[in-house]
């Protein structure tokens, strides 16, 4: 494996792999690998002969008070864990490398990019578009990995791979979970022991709406009951807990039958987002 830091670097490997047309699949991270990173590169791993992956704190996504400065990082601890399931390239720019000129011109994410997250972290969805755009512009990936964990997030880019035309495939990867239930996150490691007990009252709570939704339709009620187990079961500040119809991120009507069951909770300090796609009809 090896790591790539500058841009001139990273193009010259990428023109020689196109020559030989060769496959690439790219997993773009912010690095801090868990087994959620590791199950998108192991599937890019199975369908392309090289894997790229990008490990970038990227500023232009978070907000003013957010964490960009406290993120963990580790890229010492990363690049073992990314080698260990037969990544080729890791590509980890500094901020300098990604953005030296500001010229003023930028990506703005569309309606979709108006609720959920993107209603609670305003431009959020617009920096991760232009850290997105230049990736699959610097890494000419025939397929890039997402997680189904940041489900409004590869919605967006979808849109604007169908929208723009990029030359690539979006594969979703389902969520992966701790044992008791909560997604897998970077963030996970700001949570203090009694907040880690707390937090998989969230995804209980998903599921607890999703069962009540399907026996009775009623979407008021779903929020409800999953509302009163986040309450009862945890000290979480509920930022939003939504169904959607997915992938549009519609309200929800009787036509409705791919749902997004979203939510965002505050466990201390810390914002957990979690979700379930689900079917009916
Ligand atoms: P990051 O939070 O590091 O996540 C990188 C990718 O891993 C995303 O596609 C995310 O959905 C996926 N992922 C995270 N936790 C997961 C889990 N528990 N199960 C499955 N997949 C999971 O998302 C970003 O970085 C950034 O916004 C990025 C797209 C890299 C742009 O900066």
């Amino acid at each position: 494996m090896e790591v790539v830091t500058t841009i001139p670097e990273l193009k010259e490997i990428v023109n020689k792999l196109k020559l030989d047309s060769k496959t690439i699949g790219l997993v773009p991270t912010m690095g801090y690998l868990h087994e959620g990173h590791l199950t998108l590169a192991n599937t890019a791993r199975k369908e392309n002969d090289f894997v790229f992956m990008s490990i970038f704190v990227n500023p232009t996504q978070f907000g003013p008070n957010e964490d960009f400065e406290s993120y963990p990082r580790d890229l010492e601890r990363d690049c073992k864990l990314a080698e260990s399931v037969g990544v080729d390239f890791i590509f980890a720019p500094t901020v300098e490398e990604m953005y030296p000129n500001d010229g003023g011109i930028y990506i703005r994410a569309g309606r979709q990019s108006e609720i959920l997250c993107g209603a609670s972290r305003p431009g959020h969805f617009d920096g991760v578009l232009q850290v997105v755009a230049k990736l699959f512009h610097l890494c000419e990936p025939t397929h890039a990995y997402f997680g189904q964990k940041d489900a409004q997030q590869v919605a967006i880019v979808q849109t604007m791979v169908r929208d723009y035309n990029f030359p690539l495939e979006i594969r979703t990867v389902p969520i992966v979970r701790e044992e008791d239930g909560l997604a897998k996150s970077s963030r996970n490691v700001y949570l203090s022991e009694q907040e880690r007990k707390e937090a998989p009252a969230i995804f209980q709570a998903l599921q607890i709406a999703k069962e009540t939704y399907l026996t009775s339709q009623d979407v008021h009620n779903a929020i409800e009951l999953a509302t009163k187990h986040i309450e009862t079961n945890s000290s979480g500040r509920i930022d939003y807990l939504q169904f959607l119809s997915y992938p549009d991120l519609t309200q929800v009507t009787d036509e409705t039958n791919h749902f997004l069951l979203a939510a965002a909770v505050y466990i201390g300090k810390t914002r957990l987002i979690d979700n379930i796609i689900f079917h009916t009809k």
